[in-house]
């Protein structure tokens, strides 16, 4: 049974793929075994498996688009560990224009300035995409969905601004065998000077454009994939799901700059002395993420079904309770990517664990039972002085802590502030 505070009426089923689409995987992973529970009998092992636009995973945890999804070996290694599913690094027509640099990372640890033992919480890169041609890629995609058919594989995708390319590389992605597409119309560095990635998620216009040719040309599902880098991230979502798409993913990496290195002067990471801003990621962005993820995930319930949009949760995940609380904010699905980079494959086995810890704790016994809970607990600030006023009010028999701002003494600011609170 679920917690009392579920809000009443609310569908529990998941998304039936969009209408005009599309090819899906027939055969489904063999999803958790549950004991039959009810009285005198343990309960139930919490069940993961979701399914998203007629996607089915064994747990919501996918491999966000990066170096753990950049070839044949390690995403192999991912679906042998358990992650729900893997989005590969994002592949384009002609790898030659894209060219790496190194360093291309830079880490922010936790602890005094310029600590070294600190623990990262900050990761920043100026990685390009996939610079593996994309015939190798596509072979491997081909090998993989030969040796796991059941499991999910998402082909990552971006081009310059021309219709054909776009939709070249669609139907070469799809014949791969790919499950769905996710569009990177996010990535922050290095491809928006060839008006790819950020550039066009940041301009509605290109991006309904684009959107559009996607959308005549794909036969699996699309889910695209916003940038932070935006004053209001929810205008280029719902540009996407009006265009077509079925999914949003948020999100990709916020723009930064490391750090200065105060012996050179030089910004970080230094290539040959110079350096160019990049994406940040880890731990640091997860309450950004949770922001923004918050935000979409608001518009889509108030102007999208429910049964047929999908939402991919992603910024700093390290543990079940970060992905709990991108799920009770809306998502279906949880992303990591800078996680895998420092843990390894062997993560999803905790967040899996972790995750059931909670909902165990809560009696939830599936996904969809909390998915979206917390969201209605956001509201304006108006509304949480008209709130707290009330509150105030009722409980003005019993004086305990200080009636407002007037009375501190400054001594202990949160301690006379909460006092405030629990008069
Ligand atoms: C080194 C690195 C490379 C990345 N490359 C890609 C990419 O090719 N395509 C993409 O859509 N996102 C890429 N990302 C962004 C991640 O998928 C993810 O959106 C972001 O890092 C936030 O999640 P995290 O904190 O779990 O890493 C990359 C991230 C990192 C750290």
């Amino acid at each position: 049974m679920a917690a009392s505070f579920l809000p009443s009426g609310r569908s529990t089923a998941i998304g039936l793929p969009f209408q005009r689409r599309r090819r899906i995987s027939a055969n489904s992973f063999p999803l958790v075994v549950r004991s039959a529970g009810g009285e005198g009998s343990p309960a139930a092992e919490p069940d993961l498996s979701v399914k998203v636009n007629g996607l089915e995973m064994p747990n919501p945890f996918v491999i966000g688009s990066g170096p753990p999804g950049t070839n044949y070996t390690v995403m192999k290694r991912a679906f042998d560990e358990g992650w729900g599913a893997v989005i590969a690094k994002t592949v384009s027509l002609d790898a030659s224009k894209v060219v790496n640099v190194t360093p291309r990372y830079a880490r922010l640890r936790a602890g005094s300035n310029g600590s070294a033992k600190g623990q990262i919480i900050g990761w920043e890169n100026i990685e390009l995409i996939s610079d593996r041609p994309l015939e190798t890629m596509l072979n491997e995609f081909k090998q993989l969905k030969k040796e796991y058919p059941d499991r999910i594989l998402i082909g990552s995708i971006m081009e310059e601004y021309n219709k054909d390319a776009w939709h070249q590389l669609i139907e070469r992605v799809e014949e791969a065998g790919v499950d769905a597409l996710e569009i990177n119309f996010s990535c922050p560095h290095g491809m928006p000077e060839r008006k790819m990635g950020a550039a066009v998620g940041q301009d509605c216009a290109l991006l309904e454009e684009v959107c559009g040719w996607i959308n005549e040309k794909a036969t699996v599902p699309v889910w695209a994939k916003m940038t932070p880098n935006i004053t209001d991230i929810t205008q280029p979502a719902r540009v996407s799901l009006k265009s077509g798409c079925e999914g949003i993913a948020a999100i990709n990496t916020i723009m930064s700059v490391m750090g200065i290195d105060l012996n050179t002067l030089r910004p970080e990471p230094s290539v040959e002395g110079y350096s160019t801003p990049g994406g940040y990621s880890s731990k640091a962005v997860h309450p950004i993420a949770l922001g923004k993820v918050m935000q979409i995930a608001q518009m889509m319930k108030a102007e999208f079904s429910d049964k047929e949009y999908s939402l991919s949760g992603i910024g700093g995940v390290e543990t079940g309770n970060d992905a709990a609380e991108f799920i009770l904010i809306g998502a279906n699905t949880v992303q990591v990517c800078t996680g895998v980079m420092m843990h390894g494959y062997g993560l999803v086995k905790k967040l899996c664990d972790e995750l059931k810890d909670f909902m165990r704790k809560h009696n939830f016994s599936s996904i969809e039972e909390f998915r979206g809970v917390s969201l209605q607990y956001f509201t304006t600030h108006t509304e949480l002085v008209r709130r707290q006023q009330e509150a105030i009010s009722q409980r003005k028999a019993i004086r305990k802590g200080l009636q407002s701002d007037k009375d501190w003494t400054g001594d202990g600011f949160v301690k006379e502030t909460e006092s405030m609170v629990s008069n």
